[in-house]
């Protein structure tokens, strides 16, 4: 299927060169729009809340980098703070003082965090986090949940997710049994089913590593009292939890979930918004655990970019934009008038659908619901939705291509562009 309303030729033919250079044409999966169907676009700039692509049309963009821009893309303070740091160098691959001064912004912001390492992005993060709680708890299994990405590093690949899932691949070939063997899962939102791995595994279990709202099975809350026991379980069995807040982050408030849930974990991953636009991943935890972490002590991890300045200058100036005065509150009103409007109109113009938001994270599911976890986010009309897809995009409307990705809105999107948005839907969802 190719686009009938809007003009793609140039994405069209940069897609099909892209083919013979890259697999899929592309540098990560789901940029290829396998769930949804027809071509991706090929972009050609972004700013504030828009994308134009290559061929000059203009949408507004609820995907923001998968994440990274919830100030709007090159937001101006970013862009001229790294036009100053570009100026010193691009990379040290030595201490600078930059490193400490986004630490100690990512301390004073996230609870559980007393002592951070960055890397470059997502996956390292996780990876290394798994690391050291197996190194910590001198135990090797770990519990993960149904749907929820933790990267693309080999132990996390079981039950990983929208980009697994689009593919249609439950596990990735080439990932050793040895090393999944390791990797238990249980439905989100669950308690009972984590409780049995606990029991039936006992004195092996390093820790539960989770996303505290799911957004890589599509946008999927927790249940009241989910965290809080699986805080009290892990305790109790002298297990680790940690929080996959590389989606979550300074995005559903500035400490993350754990300040909008008040539970603390052991420890916590980061990315995308704080590289504000350029790669950067971290964690952080409790001061005796990451003090494991090389070379103070003995648990190796390490990176030739990692902390590099133009990321932790990007990084900086993107928390002080959000630590602005009325910032999450008007994330929360402009999310939550889009999330409302798209379950409204939806049922509205007669399609089963639920969907909700946190702040600056949202997500529509085409199935009547309620959706606890990712077996019920698999009854969505998937169909529906990759037609939804294309009609939106048609009206200038860039949305995830899958039904399994949250949304993402940002300081830059108005009023106005919500309510183009929900014309759009209106348009689109009366035609399904
Ligand atoms: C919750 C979560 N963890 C980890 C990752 C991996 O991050 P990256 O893509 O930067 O490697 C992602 C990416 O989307 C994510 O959403």
């Amino acid at each position: 299927m190719v686009n009938t309303t809007i003009k793609t030729t140039k994405s069209q033919e940069t897609f099909a060169a892209a083919q013979h250079l890259m697999p899929g044409g592309v540098s990560s999966p789901v940029r290829a729009f396998k769930s949804v169907g027809g071509q991706p676009i090929v972009f050609d700039r972004v700013n504030g809340a828009y994308i134009w692509d290559v061929d000059g049309n203009q949408y507004i963009d609820y995907v923001g980098s998968w994440g990274p821009a919830i100030c709007g893309h090159a937001h101006p303070e970013v862009i001229t703070a790294l036009h100053t740091a570009l100026e010193k160098g691009t990379s040290f691959g030595a201490p600078c003082v930059l490193e400490n001064v986004l630490a100690e912004m990512v301390i004073d912001a996230v609870k559980s965090i007393e002592m951070v390492r960055f890397v470059n992005s997502g996956t390292e993060a996780c990876m290394a986090v798994l690391r050291l709680m197996r190194a910590f708890t001198n135990r090797e299994k770990i519990i993960k949940f149904e749907g929820c990405y933790h990267g693309h590093a080999d132990m996390f690949l079981v039950k990983a997710g929208s980009g697994v899932a689009t593919l249609g691949l439950p596990d990735s070939p080439g990932v050793p049994k040895a090393v999944t063997r390791s990797t238990l899962t249980a439905p989100f939102n669950d308690l009972e089913a984590v409780k049995a791995l606990f029991e039936e595994n006992r004195d092996e279990i390093a820790g539960v590593i989770l996303e505290p709202v799911v957004g890589n099975a599509g946008f999927i809350t927790p249940d009241a009292g989910f965290l809080e026991g699986l805080r009290e379980l892990t305790q109790e069995h002298g297990a680790l939890l940690v929080f996959d807040e590389v989606m979550t982050g300074f995005r559903i408030a500035y400490g993350g979930a754990q300040e909008k849930f008040g539970i603390t974990p052991d420890l916590t991953t980061l990315g995308k918004v704080i590289g504000g636009g350029l790669p950067v991943g971290a964690y952080g935890g409790r001061r005796d655990i990451m003090s494991m972490v090389a070379p103070a002590g003995p648990v190796y991890q390490a990176g030739t970019l990692s902390g590099n300045p133009l990321a932790m200058t990007a990084g900086i100036k993107t928390l002080e934009l959000l630590q602005k005065p009325g910032t999450y509150e008007y994330l929360a009103r402009i999310t939550q008038k889009l999330a409302d409007g798209l379950v409204q109109i939806a049922q509205e113009t007669g399609h089963p659908a639920c969907g909700g938001n946190i702040s600056a994270m949202f997500g529509l599911f085409f199935t009547d619901g309620p959706v606890h976890n990712y077996e019920d986010a698999k009854k969505s009309d998937t169909a529906k939705f990759g037609r939804f897809h294309r009609g939106m995009l048609e009206r200038g409307i860039y949305l995830a291509p899958s039904q399994f990705e949250a949304g993402f809105t940002s300081l830059a999107h108005t009023d106005e562009d919500i309510e183009q948005t929900l014309a759009a839907v209106r348009d689109v969802m009366s035609s399904l």
